[in-house]
């Protein structure tokens, strides 16, 4: 047997052979799985959750699994669906119509979800944000987006900017809180008060239900705008990939205010009816396992800093629970090292499934459904319906094995519909008809896809996507930094970390505490992940004549790699 493949395993999987499920597929086909095919009209929250709560043998079924450290609690479909009957009356009330921008900057709760889906009931557009998000990351989203209602918690309230926000009508605050101006709505309060019953707004396909800020390598975060037409692609990828079936637990390891914990933490599984696990706060592997175990997890979705935590953890700990009920397990976000895979054959004695996609394209693309032979180190191939190559710099294909940018036939239904306010960085995305990833990979004779990098400077640390110049911005924001230049360099757990290269102001010495002031300033200013876990002090940022920062001539100095052509460089 050749070792660097991992045949397909029979018995745990619903096996749908490949070449069969792409020939002559389309889309349009995928339709008579909801009711807009015969009524015309649709809503996300309709067919993920109220379609159930009506169904006489599902309403009763648990929908939602939530748990943390001081919380646990079981919610069923009926009850979910009623929930977000309530919240859709409490928007309603305050004016919330079609196509506002309502975010939730919150953990996650069973409030989070019940908010979220009244949200998508009034037709409004939801914005989760990451709840490790400070004042200027959580500022920069709520003024480009010009959100209209904010739900937080009061300890969150705290990082909320209280000014220069004059979209921002009312904050609905989930918890105790003093202030009782009308600025504020009292979650629990209203909630008590409001009705279960409220009249779902239908919408179109195209009309849009959720806005991700995600970071480019120039400029602010941008808004991927996503409409209700992806439930298609989110239902068949959770029925291919997902291999979804009734009985089934689901745990989504990721945070919704991240495109995994939408697409996958909420639509796929709740447009099949399943069970969905969410725990909330930080984990240990312990945590982990005990999650699997306690709640029986039968189809497991998590990420590759996860999957490495746990192998530096050791094979023996995982026989201390029983897994038993684990079935199938996928991973998405950063590459998947092979050693990760042929561990997860030890140690869960089953196969780990790599899938690859990205926020702008709001599902998965490319990925190793159960009927294919894992080559460790490749994404796998691309899903029925989906057309993936590789591109040169001028938008023409190359042949296999060769070196390029991942591209993807434009027009599937879960892809990004615009880019809130910035239509021509929208238009950049595209080049002969294709929509053009940054990422470079290669694609064997067999099909396979191979993931090799970045092609621009966006850093990946763990799995969470990191602008740079986000980071450089806020950088030289502190007193003490006159330049900076911001890289991901390679690591062995998390992927990349940052690090950032600073010249310092007249006056300023390089000491170890003004170094952990800079960092803390970028933590308590950003975001935590997002502060570098490594400064350098520099005389100067090399950069080109027009002023630009050369992040790739800072690289090659971290990795001790030749510099290339450096005659743009200032002199
Ligand atoms: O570089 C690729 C990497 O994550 C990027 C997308 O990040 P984000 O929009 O935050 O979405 C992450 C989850 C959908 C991609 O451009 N990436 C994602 N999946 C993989 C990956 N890199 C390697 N292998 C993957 N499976």
């Amino acid at each position: 047997m050749d070792m660097k493949v991992v045949p397909v395993r029979e018995g745990n999987y619903n096996l749908k052979d490949y070449e069969k499920l792409r020939e002559n597929f389309s889309w349009d086909d995928m339709k008579k799985y909801f009711s807009w095919d015969t009524t015309g009209k649709v809503n996300m929250a309709y067919e993920a959750l109220d379609r159930h709560a009506e169904d006489s043998e599902k309403k009763n079924k648990i929908a939602l699994i939530y748990s943390d450290p001081y919380r646990e609690e079981k919610v069923t479909f009926k009850d979910l669906s009623k929930a977000s009957n309530r919240f859709a009356n409490i928007l309603k009330d305050y004016g919330v119509e079609k196509g506002d921008r309502v975010f939730l900057f919150m953990p996650r709760s069973p409030e989070f979800y019940t908010a979220f889906f009244g949200i998508l009931k009034v037709a409004a557009v939801a914005g989760p944000l990451f709840e490790a998000f400070m004042e200027q990351a959580v500022r920069d989203r709520l003024q480009d987006s010009e959100a209209k209602i904010l739900i937080t918690t009061p300890e969150l309230l705290k990082r909320v900017p209280q000014e220069n926000l004059p979209n921002l009508e009312k904050i609905v605050i989930v918890g105790d809180h003093i202030d009782d101006s009308d600025k504020y709505i009292d979650y629990y309060k209203e909630m008590e008060e409001a009705s279960d019953e409220f009249d779902i707004e239908w919408v179109d396909l195209e009309d849009g239900m959720l806005l991700h800020y995600t970071s480019g390598s120039t400029g602010k975060p941008k808004g991927v705008y996503h409409v209700h037409h992806a439930m298609i692609q989110h239902y068949a990828t959770g029925e291919w990939v997902l291999d979804l079936k009734e009985d089934d637990t689901y745990w989504c390891t990721a945070d919704p205010g991240w495109v995994t914990g939408t697409s996958y933490g909420i639509f796929a599984p709740w447009l099949h009816g399943v069970t969905n696990v969410v725990r909330g706060g930080r984990f240990t592997p312990e945590d982990w396992y005990n999650t699997l175990e306690k709640y029986e997890v039968s189809v497991w979705y998590t990420a590759p800093t996860a999957l490495r935590l746990l192998v530096s953890h050791g094979e023996e700990k995982v026989s201390n629970y029983n897994l038993s009920s684990l079935r199938h397990i996928m991973s998405v976000g950063e590459p998947l090292n092979p050693e990760v895979v042929t561990w997860g054959l030890k140690a869960f004695n089953l196969r780990i499934h790599d899938t690859w996609w990205m926020t702008e394209t709001g599902a998965q693309l490319i990925v190793n459904l159960p009927s294919l032979e894992i080559r460790p180190g490749s994404m796998g191939k691309p899903i029925p319906g989906i057309e993936a190559t590789i591109i040169d710099n001028e938008g023409n294909e190359l042949p296999p094995n060769q070196m390029g940018n991942l591209a993807i036939k434009e027009g599937w239904p879960a892809m990004m519909r615009k880019i809130w306010n910035n239509p021509s960085k929208y238009e950049s995305y595209f080049m002969n008809g294709w929509y053009v990833s940054g990422d470079s990979a290669y694609k064997d004779e067999d099909g396979y896809f191979w993931f090799q990098g970045r092609l621009d400077d966006v850093i990946n640390t763990s799995g969470e996507r990191v602008g740079p110049f986000e980071v450089e911005s806020k950088l030289i924001e502190h007193k003490a930094v006159a330049e900076a230049g911001v890289i991901g360099k390679p690591h062995p757990e998390r992927g990349e970390i940052i690090k950032a290269f600073i010249t310092l102001n007249e006056g300023y010495e390089e000491t170890p505490e003004l170094l952990e002031d800079i960092r803390t300033f970028v933590k308590t200013g950003l975001s935590a992940h997002a502060a570098p876990r490594e400064i350098e002090v520099k005389d100067s940022i090399p950069k080109t004549r027009s002023g630009k920062i050369m992040r790739r001539l800072l690289k090659s100095w971290e990795l001790g790699l030749p510099t290339g052509d450096t005659s743009t460089l200032e002199k």
